[in-house]
């Protein structure tokens, strides 16, 4: 057919609102049309076809039922952004009636049918656009952004009376944590949910021949790419994973290493993070010839005094002859017992490399972020050595981590009023080897410099670290 004819056809079939109807759909997309369970969840991957499917049922029921509809999101900015340009471009059609004669997107507030149906868009930011409606049908996109009462409130926007039978609260999303009020809300079967899969999206995958459409192996191959939990759930479409995560990067596989597979160093820097109740945390840290970063070496332990800590970092010093060892600056007579000269029965000991670390909580965060994630190469730049833990503590509480690779999933960041993680802060709960990671990371990449080296806490850091490193040595009489 000649493309003009065809373009003919295309503006004809979306001026009659038939457009949607050009999309093969399948699986749970299938599945989705015809549900008619109070609420719904089609959850799954990245790019499965979830919110065509959601938004396909809308517009077909608001052809051809006489309806009132809400498309909602968190807020009305990411809404615009994504949800109305798919509602739009491939789903309506850019040539039907309700969009040709609506204000420009951005602006658009509700899309009028000719059968009198109308579709309301509004953002979960300005709730009392929604609160002052009622619906046949809500279609809430991206819904693990809400939190529970907001999903509440939303159920309580139904039209009833009219036929509560045909009601929907229709969402989808892509995975989150296991512990997710949505996923518990699944579980609990007062929401039903549908398993979206990348084999549901003809764009993707060719069903008759069984195989990835270039498309598909194009859009695979970056979802190959990601790493940790984000992979767990836009390449898999699992729930997983610590509800924010702070090193949400992390991946075992990626990360942790056997001893026997540790390059040479060319040099060494302790941390420390002290503690008494809480776990005290001492670490050595490996930096290869690339200036990758190897946890190699870590005491983690409950109740030891300033001269136990000391006499463990001699000896962790003697065998590693780290540059530095960068200490929680909360505690400036630990470091300066830790610079004294001298161990009982042994006077005359040079004092220990110690400084004051950086303690900017976001920058030090980043700081390691930027090293979890995989380069290039698909390498990351920090590594923990699978048994760099000295021993277990028999004092800490069962179920509490034991060292740093068992803080890490555990480290999350404070939950804001609507149950999701605000990213400005982590809990501040394990994090005791979380926090001397953070003090060694932000010594080698330079994030702020000591106040005793005259610096301030800032991001970029004027010296190269080897001229760091041979002061360091100098000082100590380390050749
Ligand atoms: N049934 C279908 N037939 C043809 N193409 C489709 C179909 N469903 C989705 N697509 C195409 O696949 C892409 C992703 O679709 P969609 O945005 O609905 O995915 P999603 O699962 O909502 O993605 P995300 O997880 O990113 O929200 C779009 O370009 C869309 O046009
Ligand atoms: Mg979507």
């Amino acid at each position: 057919m000649p493309a003009t004819a065809r373009s003919r056809l295309l503006r004809e079939a979306e001026r009659r609102g038939l457009y949607a109807e050009r999309y093969e759909l399948r699986g749970a997309a299938l599945a989705l049309q015809s549900n008619t369970s109070p609420e719904i969840l089609i959850a799954g991957p990245a790019g499965t076809g979830k919110s065509i499917a959601s938004l396909v049922k809308l517009h077909r029921r608001a052809s051809h039922e006489r309806i009132r509809g809400l498309i909602a999101r968190k807020t009305r900015v990411s809404l615009t952004e994504s949800g109305l340009v798919t509602w739009e471009e491939k789903v309506v059609g850019p040539h039907h009636p309700v969009v040709v004669n609506g204000p420009r997107r951005r602006f658009r507030e509700a899309y009028q049918y000719a059968n009198g149906s109308e579709i309301v868009v509004a953002g979960l930011d300005n709730p009392t656009r929604i609160m002052s409606t009622e619906f046949d049908v809500i279609y809430i996109q991206e819904a693990t952004e809400l939190g529970p009462e907001e999903w509440e409130s939303v159920t309580t926007r139904f039209r009833g009376g009219v036929d509560a039978s045909t009601t929907q609260l229709l969402a989808d999303c892509n995975p989150d944590s296991d512990t997710h009020w949505l996923y518990q809300r699944c579980l609990s079967g007062a929401t039903t949910l549908l398993q979206s899969v990348h084999e549901d999206n003809p764009y993707l995958y060719d069903a008759a021949r069984r195989e990835w459409t270039p498309a598909g192996v194009a859009y695979m191959d970056r979802l190959d790419k990601l790493t940790g939990v984000r992979k767990e759930r836009l390449r898999y479409g699992r729930w997983v994973g610590a509800e924010g995560m702070v090193y949400d990067d992390w991946s075992p596989r990626l990360h942790v290493i056997p001893r026997a597979d540790l390059p040479t160093m060319r040099y060494y820097v302790a941390s420390q993070d002290w503690g008494y109740t809480n776990p005290g945390v001492l670490q050595v840290w490996g930096v290869d010839g690339d200036g990758r970063m190897y946890l190699v070496k870590e005491h983690y332990r409950t109740q030891k005094s300033i001269e136990w800590w000391k006499t463990t970092a001699y000896r962790a010093w003697e065998t590693y002859r780290f540059v530095v060892i960068t200490c929680d600056p909360a505690e400036p007579g630990f470091i300066a017992e830790y610079r004294a000269s001298g161990l009982p029965g042994r006077p005359a000991l040079p004092g220990l490399p110690a400084l004051p670390a950086f303690n900017g909580i976001a920058l030090g965060v980043q700081a390691v972020q930027a090293r979890l994630t995989p380069a290039d190469d698909g390498r990351p730049r920090l590594f923990v050595c699978a048994d760099a833990l000295d021993s277990v503590d028999s004092l800490l509480r069962p179920g509490t981590p034991r060292w740093s690779l068992e803080e890490r999933p555990r480290y999350v960041w404070a939950l804001g009023a609507n149950g999701k993680a605000t990213k400005e802060e982590p809990v501040d709960a394990n994090n005791h080897g979380m926090d001397a990671e953070r003090y060694a990371v932000a010594h080698v990449d330079h994030v702020g410099v000591p106040a005793s080296h005259g610096g301030r806490p800032v991001a970029a850091a004027p010296r190269p670290i080897v001229d760091a490193a041979r002061d360091q040595y100098r000082r100590f009489g380390v050749r």
